[in-house]
């Protein structure tokens, strides 16, 4: 089997989880990091075994050891390492959200394309267990039609007004960051809407705190979605429709134990438990693997159109709710 040789470019938390994650995945190997800081690439190459540690991002683009870079860095980074790393002919999977709005997303696919490289955005969640039985258990017409998505993502962050999560200027807040999530479940089960509701409530940061959302579609579906960092709520998410329910325990987004299954009398029909190996980064890191080996471009679950539209309903949403960043 060909062996994929990994870069990471931002060292912060999800970096590590990530590096964790790719021990678990059969012909992977993480051979270079780059960090802003030289320390921050020495402490983070010695704790997960890396031979080279770059405190240069453009180093890691130029390093012919690196078949694909994993963009670990702030949402206002997505953007341009990842049009650098391309422009260097490096694939590159790069952390949600793609950009801040979908102009950038837009010059990252054109990117992909000219270059003829790999792109996808890291949906994590799309390549769990759980997504893919709710898929296959809606296809199967378990419970009928959909008729309504309801799903919230909320907790309360520690308040570090200079860390990306509340900070404006490296485009901190609920929706970027989380509330991402709810809308990835809609669009996959019910498409882009047709028409769209949202309002934000802003923090002392200036980031938003707390969005609501309701979806539209022609069909007559609606999607009735949330995300906070004002208070802590369980992520859960319950897919209705017209001979019943899918309901996603918490965390549905990440490893989620189980998914129920209720029909239209509200009986249980069947509790579906999931038993996940490793933290789950490792499902998306496979994927890219197997593409890569085809030949691939774009991957079919997480493609770029899926991540095309889900920046324009970001986009949407933003403008609806008035929130808006520096970029
Ligand atoms: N898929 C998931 O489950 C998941 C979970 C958490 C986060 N994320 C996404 O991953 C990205 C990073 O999140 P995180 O929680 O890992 O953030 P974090 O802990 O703050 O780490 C981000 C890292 O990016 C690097 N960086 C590069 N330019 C930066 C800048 N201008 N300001 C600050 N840091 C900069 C820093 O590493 P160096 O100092 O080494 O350069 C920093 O440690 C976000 O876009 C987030 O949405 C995804």
């Amino acid at each position: 089997m060909q062996t994929i040789r990994w870069g990471i470019a931002g060292l912060g938390k999800i970096a590590g989880k990530f590096a964790e994650g790719l021990t678990q995945v059969p012909g992977a190997q993480l051979v270079a990091v780059a960090s802003r800081s030289a320390e921050r690439a020495a402490a983070f190459a010695a704790q997960y075994q890396v031979p080279q540690a770059y405190h240069s991002f453009a180093a890691l683009a130029q390093d012919p050891a690196v078949d694909v870079v994993y963009i670990a860095a702030p949402h206002t980074d997505h953007h341009p390492l990842s049009v650098l790393m391309m422009q260097h002919g490096k694939a590159v999977l790069c952390e949600k959200p793609l950009a801040i709005h979908l102009g950038q997303v837009e010059e990252m696919i054109t990117t992909a394309q000219a270059q003829q490289v790999y792109f996808m955005e890291a949906l994590w969640t799309k390549f769990l267990p759980q997504f893919t039985r709710l898929q296959q258990l809606v296809q199967q017409q378990a419970i009928g039609q959909i008729r309504s998505v309801h799903a919230q993502f909320a907790f309360v962050p520690p308040f570090l007004p200079d860390r990306r999560v509340l900070n404006k200027a490296l485009g901190g807040g609920a929706l970027l960051d989380i509330g991402l999530y709810p809308i990835l479940l809609a669009n996959s089960l019910l498409g882009p809407p047709d028409e769209l509701l949202a309002n934000a409530q802003f923090g002392p940061t200036g980031v938003d705190e707390q969005c609501n959302m309701l979806f539209h579609y022609a069909n007559g579906a609606t999607a009735v979605l949330s995300c906070a960092f004002a208070y802590t709520g369980a992520v859960e998410a319950t897919i209705y429709g017209t001979d019943g329910y899918l309901h996603l325990h918490h965390p549905w987004h990440g490893l989620c134990p189980a998914l129920s299954w209720y029909n239209g009398q509200r009986e249980l029909m069947e509790k579906i438990h999931f038993a996940h190996h490793g933290n789950g980064y490792q499902h998306e890191a496979e994927a890219v693997g197997h593409d890569l080996r085809a030949g691939r471009l774009q991957n079919a679950v997480v493609s770029h159109e899926f991540s095309r539209q889900l920046m324009a309903t970001l986009d949407r949403v933003r403008l609806a709710a008035g929130i808006q960043y520096e970029q």
